[in-house]
């Protein structure tokens, strides 16, 4: 891979494979090749869960980086992702976060394109130049894959097929996604962290007990488990669930209780490179569906499902549930956004940030690790560097 040639001023990427430079945060020619060599490189990005538009004509518009995205379930049944862009004059298509829509019109100039993103109607097409075919104006249509209903986009020719990227994670991810991916949308919190997405995506199995004050008051402790990792980027926690306690901390301790069948390996956690993460714990499936706007703006959009085969008073516990446990304001997770901040701003003074939790070594990769390890993030940060083109220093 060719050296990076848009930097005002080199990247010092310390020997020590524990030490990670805090200048990466907060530059912004960093962002922008993130941007070309991480978020339109060859990676799989989660868009959307089927869940999420489960009839013909749902749509759902998202972003990779900088660039827009509309997901469509099509009147043919089949799912697309597309660039949300007018095939005419590139004018953003659609708007709304969400709809059903049996064809999107563009409101300049009126082009009209159906659920299969094929060119329906464009006014005033008999003095178009000679090359224009309607065949040929459709919407571009950007390569996707789907794994348990989660829709994977990538916008890069050279990605590699979905299950090789996911590796050692798929089973997993397809346990934390009701095991069959047969999933029903329950709602959304989406919030908007003043940070890197490094920051936000940095978080490790090392702080959630220590950080987060609801962990002692529902004497809530991870059951015995372990955190993997692959060589790019992915990481896994699985662990056997261990239901909280209410100690006279909740009025109603309904919100804190496991009404699934099995706790073995009850509680998981994947976290796909670069970007999303996702959790299932006691009765909560939250996919975290995540955005870089831009250098210090992260988006994520908290995802909650239910199983299609949930009954009624099923579906009610998991929102209650999730609801009130994750999420920006959850109980378990609203220390976070104040971390993610607080890092943002701590790391704009000189040096390196040092993991120490789990970490054997230092130099030198590793796979697996303590569930409260923080060296689980190391891989990802190993990944990262090579990706960029970052030469790590001599020691
Ligand atoms: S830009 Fe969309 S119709 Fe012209
Ligand atoms: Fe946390």
């Amino acid at each position: 891979m060719n050296a990076p040639t848009v930097f005002g001023a080199p990247v010092h990427w310390p020997a020590k494979i524990n030490e990670v430079p805090k200048d990466i945060f907060d530059r912004e020619d960093v962002f922008r090749l993130e941007l070309e060599r991480i978020f339109y490189g060859p990676e799989w990005h989660p868009v959307a869960h089927t869940g999420e538009i489960p009839s013909i004509g749902d749509f759902k518009t998202f972003h990779i980086g900088e660039r827009p995205l509309l997901i469509v379930h099509g009147q043919d049944g089949q799912v697309r992702v597309f660039y949300n862009a007018c095939a005419h004059r590139g004018t953003l298509l659609e708007t709304n976060n969400r709809g059903n829509k049996a064809e999107f019109e563009c409101p300049y100039h009126r082009w009209l394109f159906d659920s299969t993103g094929a060119l329906r109607g464009c006014p005033g097409k008999e003095d178009f130049s000679p090359s224009f075919t309607m065949e040929g104006s459709g919407l571009a249509q950007v390569r996707s894959a789907i794994v348990g209903g989660l829709i994977f986009a990538t916008l890069h020719d050279a990605t590699p097929d979905i299950d090789t990227w996911l590796g050692r994670t798929q089973p997993a991810l397809m346990q934390l996604l009701g095991g069959d991916g047969r999933l029903k949308l329950l709602g959304y919190q989406k919030v908007s962290y003043d940070c890197n997405w490094k920051a936000y995506v940095d978080n490790d199995g090392y702080h959630a007990p220590l950080l987060h004050l609801a962990f002692k008051m529902l004497n809530w402790q991870g059951g015995k488990g372990s955190q993997y990792a692959t060589e790019n980027g992915h990481i896994a926690f699985e662990s056997e669930l261990k239901v909280p306690t209410n100690n006279g901390f909740l009025r109603d301790p309904s919100l804190i209780a496991f009404k699934g069948s099995h706790t073995s390996k009850g509680s998981v956690i994947v976290g796909l490179n670069p970007l999303t993460v996702m959790t299932k714990h006691l009765d909560m499936i939250n996919v975290r569906f995540a955005v870089a706007r831009s250098l210090l703006k992260t988006e994520v959009h908290y995802a909650y499902f239910a199983h299609v085969d949930d009954d009624a008073d099923m579906v009610r516990h998991r929102l209650r549930q999730s609801s009130n446990m994750l999420g920006p304001c959850g109980m378990v997770s609203m220390e976070d956004a104040s971390i993610f901040l607080r890092v943002q701003q701590g790391n704009r003074t000189p040096g390196n940030a040092v993991f120490q939790k789990g970490v054997k070594q230092e130099h030198g990769m590793w796979f697996d690790f303590k569930q409260n390890d923080e060296a689980g993030n190391l891989p990802k940060w190993e990944y990262y560097r090579r990706v960029m083109g970052f030469i790590r220093e001599e020691s």
